[in-house]
């Protein structure tokens, strides 16, 4: 198996220019001027400046940038909703700009799921035949194509609203439906654009919850879109941060948070909430000699071990199976927490 085939999305040097004719602004963006001069000189907007980004099977890999940075424009391009200026994009190996019509009908019919900010729910369907609707295009009978619905609106939390209207329905509810009509497609990718950024902090905060849980057990591969920092911090295996259409920074979470590489990126990460962003195995000490009395999970985050340093001066780390793999005390996570911070004091 190639390289490329082990990606599940391989976008490659991606330009996409907004304009009649995007061929002269490519040339001067080649030339390297900005995205506000393009505009100036020639009236082009540029949408994707030269991304490339790729997302491993079984991946949440979140893009996240301010509005207009370029993030609905780069997911469309991945059901070829857009085609692009220039660049190349393959899912599991395979040319998605080399499809003919009828490949890329049915490669968006069966290989990909997409949720969208607004939901995208038919009016006047009932909820049910609203998640069905994708096995439906599909050609699927009506019995099975409920059978699968069912399980999925179950998943979400929906059972017993399945004859309901979607205006019946609050956002939240309205998103799961969205949602478990991308899961009952059976892709095993799934595009997000802003998905949960139309709900309230707490209904929004919940449903981050949940994917995470059906993550967990679906092991999709997932490119999710959002504005929120906070947010890509919490899902995401991997980010890639957008500014003028241009990946400023790409890496793990904690990655991006301890060593921010760019002033835009400075700012998000100024502002975010450190302990919850940071986990610990990336910043325990190593050493295994000492015994723990009270040991967590590597995928503990800061925020997590801060309340047993009450009774611990030291806590033990373990991997998956079970087996210490280092430990981490107070200090080293405040050190950590602390290392952008201007100091408010000059000392004695
Ligand atoms: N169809 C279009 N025609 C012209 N400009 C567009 C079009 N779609 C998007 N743009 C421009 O491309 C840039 C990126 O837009 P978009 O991908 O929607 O950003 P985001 O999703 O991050 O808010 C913006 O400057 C936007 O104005
Ligand atoms: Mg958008």
């Amino acid at each position: 198996m190639s390289q490329r085939e082990k990606y599940a999305i391989e976008i490659k040097n991606v330009t996409k220019i907004f304009g009649p004719d995007p061929q002269s602004a490519l040339d001067l963006l080649k030339k390297g001027k900005s995205k506000a001069k393009v505009q100036a000189e020639t009236g082009h907007v540029v949408g994707i400046n030269d991304v490339s980004i790729h997302v491993e099977p079984g991946q949440v890999y979140v893009v996240m940038g301010l509005s207009g940075s370029g993030k609905s424009t780069l997911i469309r391009h991945v059901i070829r909703l857009i085609d692009p200026t220039s660049g190349e994009i393959y899912v599991h190996g395979t040319d998605v700009l080399g499809m003919s019509l009828p490949e890329l009908r049915e490669f968006r019919r069966t290989r990909i799921a997409m949720v969208f900010q607004k939901f995208g729910l038919l009016p006047h369907r009932s909820v049910i035949d609203n998640v069905a609707y994708g096995l439906e295009v599909r050609g699927i009978g009506k019995q099975e194509r409920r059978m699968a619905a069912q399980r999925w609106i179950d998943t979400v939390g929906l059972s017993g609203y399945e004859e309901s209207q979607p205006h019946h329905l609050s956002g939240g509810q309205q998103q799961r439906v969205g949602l478990a009509r991308a899961l009952s497609m059976d892709t095993d990718i799934i595009l997000m654009d802003e998905a949960f950024s139309a709900l309230d902090p707490l209904i929004r905060s919940g449903m981050q919850d949940e994917l995470l849980k059906l993550q967990a057990e679906l092991n999709k591969t997932i490119l999710f879109i959002t504005h929120d920092f906070d947010e890509a911090l919490k899902i995401g295996n991997r980010i890639a941060i957008l500014n003028d259409g241009a990946v400023v920074q790409e890496g793990r979470p904690e990655d991006i948070v301890l060593n921010p590489t760019d002033p835009h990126v400075e700012q998000f990460v100024a502002d975010v909430n450190k302990a919850r962003a940071i986990h610990v195995h990336t910043i325990m000490d190593v050493d295994v000699s000492e015994s723990c009395e009270f040991s967590v999970p590597d995928t503990a985050r800061c925020e997590d071990v801060l309340p047993l340093f009450a009774d611990h001066e030291w806590v033990g780390v373990v991997d998956s199976e079970g087996n210490r793999v280092g430990r981490i005390s107070a200090r080293r996570v405040i050190k950590a927490l602390a290392r952008y911070h201007k100091a408010v004091t000059t000392g004695p």
